[in-house]
Parts: C-alpha cells; sequence; structure tokens
C-alpha cells in the first residue's frame, strides 16, 4: 500500500513536469512534417537551435533520438537541447529491455521444443512478440500470478492465442470482430495443431483447443456479468462450482488499438473473475480525448486521460502528439546511423508534393499521400505521380521541375533535422500515457507495473502493462 502510495506522487509529479515541457513545445510537436515548406517549419524553430542545426550534419543526428547514456555525447548542443535531455532522462520511461531479463532461461515447453512449426509463415516482428508475450505470461503463472484461462480480445488471426495454448499450455477464448479473422484463426488453429500433435501424441489427452469468438466487445458499456456469462459458455465452464476453485482468468492483448486498451483496463477492474490483465497498447491518435467529439466522453467512453489524476487536472493531448507518440523512434534511428539518405528524403518529398498540392487545389490539404513506396526505387517525379494516385489530381511536370520545388528538395536535410526534432519528444508523449494508465489503475487499488517486454527495433510499442488485484 505505501509503495503503491509512493509510486502514485512520484507519477503524478513526473506527469506534470512532462506536461510542462509539452506546452513550452507544441508548435513543434504539433507540426506536420508534410506542412513542412508551406508552413516554413525550419524557420519556426528557435534562432539559437536554427544556428546549431543548420551547421550540424545528419550524421550527429541519431544522439538525440537516445538519452540514456551519456557518455557517448560528442556534441555541445545548444542550452535548452542539453537541458530538455537531462529531462528526458529523468521523466520517460526506459524503451531498452533490462539485461537481465533478456538472458532469462527459456522454459522447457512444447514451444520451445517445437518452435519451427509455430514460427512457420509468422514474419519476424510478429514472431518477436508472441515468442515474448507468452514468455511473460508463462513466468506469472510460474511465480502463481497468472491463472491457466486467459482471454484475448482483438485477437485478430488467433496467432498468439494458438502458441499459448499448443506450445504453453494456457486455455484460451478470444474475441474478435472480424469475422474473416475468425474464420482463419480457426483454419490456422487446426493446421497447426495436426502437425504439433504428430510429433507430440501425448499432448492429445492434454491439450484444451482455444476457442474463437466472433464478438464485437462494446466499448462504450461492456456489461462485465454478461461477458463472464459468455465466456463460461464458450469455455464450456459450469455454472455452480466447487467454491474452492473459482472461474478466473487472465485478460491479456497484444495491439489493442486506440480505446481498446483503455476499455480492457475498465473491464478489469469491473469483473471480479478476472485476475489479471497484460496489455501491449499502441494507436494512441485513436484514442477519444475530450473536446474531440460533439458532448463530452463520459468516463467509459474516454480513451485519455483515464486516472482521477490527470482528468481533474484536465490534461490532454492533441492528435498531433499522440500521433507523434505512435511512430517507429529507433527503426529512424537506424536510418541516420545507416546514412540511408536516399530512405531519409521521403519526408521531403512528401513536404514538396503537399505544398505543390495545397498550391493546385487547397481542398485537398492533408488529404493523405498513398505511403510505403520507398524513395530508394524511384525519381521524385515518380514518387509524386504514385503518391497523388487516389487523390484525382495529376500534378504537372512543370510543377515537379519548377524552381520552388527544386529548392525545396535542396534543402532535404533540414526536413530531416526537424523531423528528427519532433520526434526526440516522442517517448515524453508515450510517458504521459502509459503513466496515466498506470496511475489509474493503481488509483483503483490494482497492482500494477509497466515493463519492456520488445526490442523497441522489432517492435517499437514495446511495453506492457501488467496489473493483478
Ligand atoms: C491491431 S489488431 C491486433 C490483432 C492481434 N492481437 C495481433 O496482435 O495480431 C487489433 C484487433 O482488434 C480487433 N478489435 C478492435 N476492436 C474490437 C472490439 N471492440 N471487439 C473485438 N475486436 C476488436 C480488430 O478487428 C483487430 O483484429
Amino acid at each position: 500500500m505505501e509503495d503503491s502510495i509512493r509510486l502514485q506522487a512520484e507519477l503524478r509529479q513526473k506527469i506534470l513536469e512532462a506536461k510542462q515541457i509539452l506546452n513550452i513545445y507544441k508548435p513543434l510537436i504539433d507540426a506536420y512534417i508534410v506542412d513542412f515548406y508551406r508552413l516554413n517549419h525550419w524557420h519556426n524553430l528557435s534562432p539559437s537551435w536554427i544556428r546549431c542545426f543548420t551547421n550540424i550534419p545528419i550524421s550527429q543526428l541519431p544522439e538525440l533520438l537516445t538519452f540514456e547514456c551519456r557518455n557517448k555525447e560528442t556534441i555541445v548542443w545548444p542550452l535548452t537541447v542539453l537541458a530538455l535531455r537531462s529531462l528526458f532522462r529523468r521523466l520517460v520511461h526506459t524503451r531498452e529491455k533490462e539485461a537481465s531479463l533478456e538472458h532469462q532461461t527459456k522454459p522447457i515447453c512444447v514451444y520451445q521444443q517445437q518452435a519451427t512449426l509455430f514460427q512457420k509463415s509468422v514474419k519476424l516482428k510478429k514472431r518477436h512478440e508472441i515468442e515474448q508475450f507468452a514468455f511473460n505470461c508463462f513466468s506469472e503463472r510460474a511465480l502463481g500470478g497468472g491463472r491457466r484461462t486467459l482471454v484475448d480480445i482483438g485477437s485478430g488471426q488467433g496467432n498468439l492465442a494458438r502458441t499459448l495454448a499448443y506450445g504453453f499450455g494456457f486455455r484460451l477464448c478470444c474475441l474478435e470482430q472480424n469475422k474473416s479473422f475468425v474464420h482463419v484463426a480457426r483454419q490456422k488453429d487446426a493446421e497447426l495443431w495436426r502437425q504439433v500433435a504428430k510429433n507430440n501424441p501425448s499432448l492429445r489427452d492434454s491439450v484444451i483447443h482455444p476457442v474463437h469468438l466472433h464478438e464485437t466487445v462494446n466499448l462504450e458499456a461492456i456489461d462485465p456479468e454478461a461477458f463472464v456469462q459468455l465466456l463460461r459458455d464458450a469455455l464450456n465452464i459450469e455454472k455452480e462450482q466447487q467454491p474452492d476453485s473459482p472461474f478466473q482468468f487472465g485478460l491479456i492483448g497484444l495491439h489493442p488499438c486506440g480505446d481498446l486498451g483503455p476499455s480492457l483496463l475498465r473491464l478489469f477492474l469491473a469483473c471480479p473473475e478476472c485476475h489479471f490483465v497484460k496489455l501491449v497498447c499502441c494507436c494512441y491518435m485513436k484514442l477519444t480525448v475530450v473536446g474531440m467529439v460533439e458532448n463530452t466522453p463520459t468516463p467509459n467512453e474516454r480513451g485519455f486521460p483515464l486516472s482521477e489524476f490527470c482528468r481533474k487536472a484536465n490534461l490532454s493531448l492533441s492528435y498531433e502528439a499522440r500521433e507523434i507518440a505512435c511512430h517507429a523512434i529507433e527503426q529512424y534511428r537506424e536510418k541516420l546511423l545507416r546514412a540511408d539518405y536516399l530512405e531519409l528524403k521521403v519526408h521531403a518529398y512528401r513536404a514538396a508534393i503537399e505544398s505543390i498540392i495545397v498550391r493546385m487545389r487547397p481542398d485537398l490539404r492533408h488529404a493523405g499521400l498513398k505511403s510505403g513506396i520507398k524513395a530508394t526505387d524511384v525519381s521524385f517525379e515518380e514518387y509524386c505521380e504514385r503518391a497523388v494516385a487516389g487523390l484525382g489530381i495529376v500534378i504537372p511536370r512543370e510543377e515537379t521541375h519548377s524552381d520552388q520545388t527544386r529548392h525545396n528538395l535542396d534543402h532535404w536535410e533540414e526536413v530531416v533535422k526537424f523531423y528528427t526534432l519532433r520526434l526526440m519528444f516522442a517517448p515524453l508523449v508515450e510517458t504521459i500515457i502509459l503513466y496515466d494508465r498506470l496511475l489509474f489503475l493503481l488509483e483503483q487499488g490494482a497492482n500494477a507495473r509497466i515493463d519492456v517486454l520488445f526490442d523497441p527495433l522489432l517492435s517499437p510499442r514495446n511495453h506492457v502493462i501488467t496489473a493483478f488485484k
């Protein structure tokens, strides 16, 4: 109890300090990179930053995107940047995995024995996420905290559930709103099980197959009693159970996006049978916040803020801030380190195209350029053609080759520097969102914590929030 009170006080203090920083740098954080030329973002930086960053080579920028290690600093940054870096060191929740966790002994289980079967046709990123999430659930169980039954909401094609059931011996109930995903999940379960059982026939007596329900969880008003009844029916659990072993389950979610994450935390708190929750959340820009919908969202509809403290403090985060918090910081840092200049030019290409579009058709401002086109593979002209496909506009050659466009593209390094500066604040925004969630759980009496679960280079939304009651 005392620990929880101390932790709550610490989180409140950090959230307030972080928010003060975000307020000061709001114009930078809220500045879309696509508007770089149109709104002259470079000249909105402070004169001392412009002086410094005009002369700094791109190869020095990666330093700005990591602030945990001091002794590798090679640049004398402007004082404000130094001050920010020092504050980030204290306020930002680490994004690096504890070295001791990296080398934990792996459990002896079916997954370990038949890993290649489980990993077949699963992309490296997803494989890493599933493996780490499953090991983490397994170690909670070994410590006596996790129960055997897990409920995966927003389970997609059931990749995590399949691994947890056949590889780690959990009983799984999945709820997914997308019917075709549910169908694929059942098919993939059958395929994997056939091969796992062939190699290990003794499992036939003990395995519990995952149950996949095609269900949409009502985010605004989940009825905990009806929800538990749904689980009991799906898992065939008798209503009348022995009093010494009541039905309990853990709620899990791998990338429940937007408001789904906060709704699952509320479900955990509202449901006596839900013993623990474990979530890695994403897509913060999709969160419902005050001022976004016509009527003020009720506490149950709100995605941010959740905690009483942040609500009373009227804490808010702009869409742009929540959006930058979802970027892949470490992957961008790698691009800078690799000096992958052609790839780094993408933001400049897009900003140059946006300024042409807005000049020609102001109604198409922020209409959304196509992404996923590799600047390394195509010329600017071709990039332009592909990026506007679907917008109903053709950009003439005079525009792609105009003096203005050429001038813009010649200044691509400024775009990279500006983007890096904006990205530098992303972990602070994410920390506020994570700490608000942690505080919410602690305020409600749960025992909660945040750990780094994934390698941020492979999977940038890498924090897992775990709570018990
Ligand atoms: C980002 S995906 C993650 C899928 C899966 N957990 C994974 O990691 O591969 C989020 C999933 O949640 C599902 N979803 C979103 N809101 C839901 C709701 N209210 N009820 C059930 N499923 C939902 C979506 O259809 C989608 O498949």
